[in-house]
C-alpha cells in the first residue's frame, strides 16, 4: 500500500526545476550540485542528462551509460569531471575546475531524462529541466588599511586586488560612553578603479570624522560574493583619554595624593 502511495506522488510531482547561486574562488574546484529528487535511474543506461551554459555551450554530457566528451564545448574540456558512482542515486552533479573570472555570472542548466528499458522507450521521467545554477566567482580581498589624519580629521581606508567591488561601512566609536554608530553612507566617498586585464578592483573609501569626541574609528570592507568582511581599527588621540578624567577622579586623586602625605 505505502508503495503505491509513493508511486502515485512520483507521478503527479514531477521534479521541479531547483534554482540556486553557487559562490567561490578563482582558481578553486568547485561542485556543482543537482539531485534527480524523485525519480532515479534503475540503470545507468536509461539516464540521460547534460550540462549547459547561457550560450547552450555544453558543459557536460552522459547518455545511456556513457559520457559524450565529443559535446563538450572546448571552454570546458579537461575541467569538467562527474562522479558515475553517484548518479544511480539521481546525484547528477559535476565538479568544474580552474575557475576564472570568465565564469562569474555564467548561468548552469541541467536536463534530464530517464526512460524505462525495453523497446518502446517510454519515459519515466521526461527530458526537462532539473536544476538551474547562478555561479558567483570572487577575488578575496587580501588586507585592508586605514590611514587617519588627526589634523584634517579625514580618514582614508583602501584596500587592493579583489573581485567584485566591495561594500564598506565606517563606524565611530564615543569617547564619552564608549557608544557607537555607523556612518550614513551619504557621508562616504569612495572610489574602485577596475584593472582593465584582470577585472579586479582597486578600492577607496574617505570619510570626514564629523565633529564630537571620539575613541575610535573603524572600516568595514565586505566582499558580497564570498561574505567576507575585512575589519580595521584606528584609535584616536591615545592622549586625550587621559587628560580627560572626569573632575571626580581628579579630585580622588587630589585626595590620595594628600593622604599618603
Ligand atoms: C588552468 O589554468 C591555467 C592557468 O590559467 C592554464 O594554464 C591551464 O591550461 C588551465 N587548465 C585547463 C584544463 O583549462
Ligand atoms: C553528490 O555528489 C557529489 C560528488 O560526489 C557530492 O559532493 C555531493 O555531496 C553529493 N550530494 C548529495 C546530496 O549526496
Ligand atoms: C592597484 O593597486 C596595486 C597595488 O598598489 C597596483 O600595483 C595596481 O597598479 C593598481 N591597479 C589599478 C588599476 O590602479
Ligand atoms: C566627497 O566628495 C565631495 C564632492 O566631490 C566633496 O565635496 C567632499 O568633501 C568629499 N568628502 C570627503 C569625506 O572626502
Ligand atoms: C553570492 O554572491 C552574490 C553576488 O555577489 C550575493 O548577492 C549573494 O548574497 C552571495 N550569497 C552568499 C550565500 O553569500
Ligand atoms: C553572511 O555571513 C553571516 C555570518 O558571518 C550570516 O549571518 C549571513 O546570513 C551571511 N549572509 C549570506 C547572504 O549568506
Amino acid at each position: 500500500m505505502f508503495i503505491v502511495l509513493v508511486a502515485y506522488f512520483l507521478l503527479l510531482v514531477p521534479d521541479a526545476t531547483v534554482v540556486l547561486d553557487v559562490n567561490t574562488t578563482v582558481g578553486e574546484s568547485t561542485v556543482l550540485p543537482c539531485i534527480l529528487m524523485t525519480t532515479t535511474p534503475t540503470d545507468l543506461k536509461t539516464l540521460r542528462f547534460y550540462w549547459q551554459d547561457e550560450r547552450n555551450y555544453v558543459l557536460y554530457s552522459f547518455n545511456e551509460g556513457k559520457e559524450m566528451p565529443e559535446h563538450v564545448n572546448k571552454l570546458y574540456r579537461g575541467r569538467i569531471t562527474a562522479f558515475p558512482q553517484d548518479m544511480i542515486r539521481g546525484n547528477i552533479s559535476v565538479k568544474v575546475k580552474n575557475l576564472t573570472l570568465e565564469d562569474n555570472q555564467n548561468v548552469f542548466q541541467v536536463f534530464a531524462a530517464i526512460f524505462d528499458t525495453g523497446s518502446t522507450r517510454r519515459y519515466s521521467l521526461e527530458h526537462r529541466k532539473i536544476c538551474h545554477i547562478t555561479f558567483h566567482v570572487a577575488v578575496p580581498y587580501k588586507s585592508v588599511s586605514l590611514a587617519v589624519n588627526e589634523e584634517t580629521m579625514t580618514a582614508v581606508c583602501t584596500t587592493q586586488r579583489g573581485f567584485p567591488e566591495p561594500l564598506v561601512k565606517w563606524r565611530l566609536q564615543h569617547l564619552s560612553d564608549n557608544s557607537q554608530y555607523f556612518l550614513d553612507p551619504r557621508d562616504v566617498n569612495t572610489t574602485a578603479v577596475q584593472d582593465p586585464k584582470d577585472q579586479l578592483y582597486n578600492f577607496s573609501s574617505t570619510i570626514d570624522i564629523p565633529g564630537g569626541r571620539y575613541r575610535s574609528v573603524t572600516c568595514f570592507i565586505h566582499n558580497p560574493t564570498l561574505n567576507v568582511t575585512l575589519i580595521t581599527t584606528h584609535i584616536l588621540n591615545k592622549g586625550e583619554a587621559e587628560r580627560s578624567l572626569p573632575g571626580w577622579a581628579i579630585g580622588l586623586l587630589v585626595a590620595t595624593v594628600v593622604l599618603l602625605g
